[in-house]
């Protein structure tokens, strides 16, 4: 049976993975989650599986290294998912310092404790990974045309994707150094049950079920390239078991559209549903400071190496999250008449 150690479990890709883990794996694995429950962490993503026996979890820190000591102690962990992480370019651009925190130094605290416990005298236990979530903004912004490989320079621009850059460097350097197995994967923006609605996405399907006004960024026509998070999920259990150490892996969802286009989607879709919502709620607000204009993803390396391909969809996966987020008002309301208010108001109020 293999152990996992998920950081970052009860956040939305974290959360989505665990359960699909489960769906697949059932029995034969053992998953440990260690979440710090951040505003962004919700426990109640995890109701299906909470009760599992071969389910534990930790709130925990991911930059404290004695209360990790004490679970590697415990546990023999066979893989580490690193998705802990503060993941919003808009309070990132508020106030960096806790995305130098928790990105780049839990991130480093983490590998440092990991490679305690999988060190040997001539190198590493085998069958042992540990795996940076990490995203295609560490390779900053496109034109027109053209695709992010494992080969494009790091060229990050905000606070956000630049702590996650520097946590990619720093993984790196294990493996170039110590030649402890990591991979680092790339992934484009996804999308699905569970994501906390100060994302894109979740925000413009719950401002239409209160039918609030939609704040679209400056002109509405940044690109970017969205991805089912099951589909991630597959791709990240894919690299766990084939993927090659030290590489680099880019998961896209060739999925390219403006933001304004995903509104006029979501729109139109909920329309469909008999919601009672129409595009003058659209407004265009102040742009974000240094807004990246385009991301996409070349994912030949992920499908030509491990067989990688997606499963669902745009038309499909966008169908199952907005009837996910109409039959699941309870978990949105929790949470959009919670702190999230004080959120809205601090970021949209003056835009
Ligand atoms: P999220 O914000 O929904 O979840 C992050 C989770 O990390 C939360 O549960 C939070 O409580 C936890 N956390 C934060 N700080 C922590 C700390 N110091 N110690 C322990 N736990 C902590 O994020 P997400 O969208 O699920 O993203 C997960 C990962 O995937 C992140 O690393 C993000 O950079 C990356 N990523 C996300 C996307 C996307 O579109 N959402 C795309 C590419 C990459
Ligand atoms: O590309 C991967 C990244 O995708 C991840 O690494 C990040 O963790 C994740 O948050 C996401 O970053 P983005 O900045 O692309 O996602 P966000 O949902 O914040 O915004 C998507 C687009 O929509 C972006 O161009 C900004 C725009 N936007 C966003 C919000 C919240 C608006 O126009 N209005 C809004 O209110």
């Amino acid at each position: 049976m293999k152990t996992y150690l998920i950081t970052g479990g009860a956040g939305f890709i974290g959360s989505n993975f665990i359960q699909y883990m489960f769906n697949k794996y059932k029995e034969e694995i053992f998953i440990i989650n260690v979440d710090k429950l951040t505003y962004a962490g919700n426990l109640d993503n995890l109701k299906k599986i909470e009760n599992l026996n071969n389910y534990r979890f930790f709130r925990e820190d991911i930059c404290n290294e004695k209360n990790l000591d004490k679970i590697f102690k415990i546990y023999d962990i066979d893989y580490v998912v690193n998705f802990a992480a503060e993941s919003h370019v808009d309070r990132s651009i508020e106030d960096p310092s806790i995305f130098v925190k928790t990105n780049i130094l839990g991130t480093q605290t983490l590998l440092e404790i990991t490679k305690k416990y999988w060190k040997t005298k001539n190198g590493f236990k085998e069958e042992k990974k540990y795996i940076q979530i990490s995203t295609d903004e560490v390779y900053g912004s496109l034109g027109e045309s053209g695709y992010f490989t494992e080969k494009t320079p790091i060229d990050s621009h905000s606070p956000y994707s630049s702590s996650k850059a520097s946590a990619d460097l720093i993984t790196k350097a294990y493996y170039d150094t110590y030649k402890m197995p990591i991979n680092i994967t790339r992934c484009s923006n996804n999308y699905g049950p569970y994501q906390f609605p100060e994302k894109f996405i979740p925000l413009i399907i719950s401002n239409c079920i209160n039918n609030k006004q939609i704040p679209v960024y400056g002109n509405g026509k940044n690109v970017r390239d969205w991805l089912y998070v099951e589909d991630h999920c597959v791709a990240i259990d894919l690299v766990i078991n084939k993927g090659i150490a030290g590489q680099v892996y880019n998961i896209g969802g060739n999925n390219e559209k403006r933001n304004i286009e995903i509104v006029k989607y979501i729109i139109c879709a909920l329309k469909n549903k008999g919601l009672n919502v129409d595009e003058d709620l659209i407004r265009h607000v102040e742009d974000r400071q240094g807004h990246d204009r385009r991301y996409a993803i070349d994912s030949t390396k992920i499908k030509a190496e491990l067989g990688f391909n997606t499963l669902i969809d745009f038309n499909k996966g966008m169908l199952k999250t907005i009837e996910w987020y109409l039959n699941n008002k309870e978990w949105l309301n929790k949470i959009v008449n919670g702190n999230y208010m004080n959120y809205y108001e601090k970021f949209y109020s003056k835009r």
